[in-house]
């Protein structure tokens, strides 16, 4: 308990601020300055959004991301089995990408798609044969992989501005993930995809994107697969750190270390999918404590003031590291906009977000606002 309390001192002065502005949220005002103005120099500041809200259906959610972000990635819609259910040229479904797209584009966002090659949300046909039971052969998988890069990249060509072509390819360990594309294709399939990509719309910037990159081990492979891409001509031009984070994970000196690692390769860096999960087990007691008690309230909206404090402060802190990177990343995107719409709630109340399920700012709003306006 007595870490907890020094926590609470430790951020104490963030917090003063922090509540004014959920006091002003209380009148339903959305704040002011917004994320995007705050970081108007430095970089843009993007968030994952569903369905409900590119189609107005969630008209405050809507309304948040209009007023807070300049940059959108689809949480789901651009995934291979929403975007291609079923085999061939009419397999395709277009209708809520359009819609995406068409959102941002309404709106003057930066528009990101996500994603082409991954070895998840991607139907079992892609990679079987005819028989329905065993692999296709490396033939065919290149082939409907070219198809799939040709058809949902030229579409969106000159619109979709960056595509993350290959979605988590790495082990823990650092080698490459035994998924049916390295099964089947081989070790050349991620330099394959971003080839197709780059034919597709030659102007796109094209992401290697994963997660736990921080971690010593699955870093070191990434920074080495970024180099032997380069190293054979493959047009991989930004790498996305996912950004799951926890309260006590990565540190910011390793969140700092990656970003320089990744920056020295001559990529850009972006911050792909940032949230902060509470309730992830975690080794430091003083966050196991915190955990019990967020799950011991979750069946109120309430999150316990001491979480919200070290939240509050996890996030400035996040965000002071993206600003001295300021140089190299050039988006940071949420993924989700409010806590009710975070994949992270998985049956259980998460709070991983900087707005809460009603659409109000939380304090680590105002700590993220703050953190852009220390010189
Ligand atoms: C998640 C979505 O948020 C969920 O709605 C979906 O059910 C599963 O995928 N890494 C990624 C994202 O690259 O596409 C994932 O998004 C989260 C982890």
């Amino acid at each position: 308990m007595k870490k907890l309390k020094s926590t609470i001192l430790a951020c104490a002065g963030l917090f003063v601020t922090a509540s004014l502005t959920s006091g002003a949220a209380a009148g339903n005002s959305l704040p002011a300055p917004s994320l995007k103005s705050a970081y108007k120099n430095d970089f843009l500041i993007g968030v994952a959004i569903n369905q409900r809200q590119f189609t107005g259906e969630d008209t405050q959610g809507a309304a948040l991301i209009k007023s807070q972000f300049n940059s959108i990635s689809p949480e789901n819609v651009l995934k291979w089995e929403i975007i291609q259910p079923r085999p061939g040229a009419s397999g395709y479904d277009f209708d809520p990408g359009d819609r995406y797209v068409e959102f941002g584009e309404t709106n003057g966002m930066y528009i990101i798609g996500h994603t082409l090659v991954w070895h998840s949300q991607t139907p079992n046909w892609v990679f079987l044969a005819e028989d329905g039971t065993n692999y296709c052969d490396r033939a065919t998988l290149l082939k409907r992989m070219h198809d799939h890069i040709q058809t949902v990249v030229g579409r969106y060509r000159g619109r979709i501005k960056c595509w993350d072509v290959v979605n988590e390819a790495l082990q823990d360990n650092g080698e490459l993930r035994k998924s049916p594309w390295l099964k089947i294709i081989g070790d050349d399939y991620i330099a394959k995809a971003f080839e197709y990509a780059h034919e597709a719309d030659p102007d796109a910037i094209l992401r290697y994107n994963d997660y736990s990159l921080e971690n010593e081990a699955k870093r070191r492979g990434a920074i080495a697969l970024i180099k032997k891409l380069q190293s054979e001509g493959v047009p991989v031009t930004a790498v996305g750190l996912q950004d799951h984070v926890k309260l006590d994970w990565p540190t910011v000196e390793q969140e700092d270390a990656t970003i320089a690692d990744f920056a020295r390769l001559g990529v850009k860096v972006m911050i792909t999918e940032l949230d902060v999960d509470l309730l992830s087990r975690s080794r430091s007691a003083d966050v196991a404590e915190m955990q019990k008690q967020v799950l011991s309230n979750s069946y109120t909206n309430g999150l316990p003031e001491l979480v919200q404090q070290a939240l509050t402060k996890r996030y400035a802190d996040l965000f002071s590291v993206f600003l001295k990177h300021r140089n190299d990343v050039t988006l940071v995107t949420f993924w989700g906009v409010t806590d009710g719409d975070s994949w992270l709630n998985q049956g259980r109340m998460n709070h991983p977000l900087l707005f809460d399920r009603q659409w109000r700012p939380k304090p680590a709003f105002a700590a993220v606002i703050q953190a852009a306006a220390k010189p």
